[in-house]
């Protein structure tokens, strides 16, 4: 499974870019960064080598088309993000056709991520964590639209967001979605662990008993 960072912070990805695969950024988290939108996204699009999802902002198709080809025209990894509306995938269908790769955002049915294969989409965003604050199970919507793009041969490709923790990643991983998009402090604790850190601390305190002589280094 690949991992991307959900983030539109360059201090974040330049820390973790060694071991993601992609970026995902929506206005909310490129709002945070303040600084020109166009910008930032070819900056991010530079220091990654995956692709890198931005989002048009526009509702209509017509707008969002003239956004998407702006945001194409940024770098060969920009990945156009797009809502799961008819007027979305209206536009998705449209650039399918011209090769310009879509991410179909703010999923939350599986209807809507089979209307989006459908219309060419290279990938979809099930948004796992904002179901689940609602007590609803956003893993069992992974598991059905994996289930639905298997059973018709759709290489769209899942990208599990909004995610809360790093079960949301084992789950991921355990249903076999392509991708896991998760924010900074989720990805940090899918390797850091205290017993490790105590356990490597216990090893270095007790190399020290071993005899100066006796330690190669
Ligand atoms: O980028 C889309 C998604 O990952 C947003 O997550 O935490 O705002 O629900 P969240």
């Amino acid at each position: 499974m690949k991992i991307f960072l959900d983030t539109a912070s360059l201090r974040e990805i330049e820390e973790l870019r060694g071991f993601i695969d992609g970026v995902t950024t929506n206005p909310t988290l490129v709002a945070k960064e303040g600084r020109p939108f166009l910008e930032l996204v070819e900056e991010i699009c530079r220091l990654v080598e995956g692709p890198v999802s931005a989002e048009v902002t526009a509702l209509d198709t017509a707008g969002m088309l003239a956004q998407a080809r702006q945001l194409a025209r940024l770098a060969d990894n920009l990945v156009v993000k797009i809502p799961a509306t008819w007027e979305g995938l209206a536009a998705v269908r449209e650039l399918s056709g011209q090769g310009i790769p879509t991410n179909v955002t703010l999923v939350f049915s599986p209807t809507q991520a089979l209307l989006a294969a459908k219309a060419g989409a290279s990938y979809v965003s099930p948004f796992v964590g904002r179901i689940d604050d609602r007590a609803g199970d956003g893993m069992e919507l992974v598991a059905e639209i994996l289930e639905i793009y298997r059973n018709y041969g759709f290489d769209t490709q899942v990208i599990v967001a909004s995610v809360r923790h790093i079960r949301h990643v084992v789950e991921a991983a355990l249903l076999g979605a392509h991708i896991a998009t998760m924010p900074y402090q989720v990805a940090k604790k899918l390797l850091d662990h205290p017993l490790t850190d105590l356990g490597l601390e216990r090893f270095l305190a007790d190399w020290k008993g071993v005899p100066p002589a006796h330690r190669p280094w």
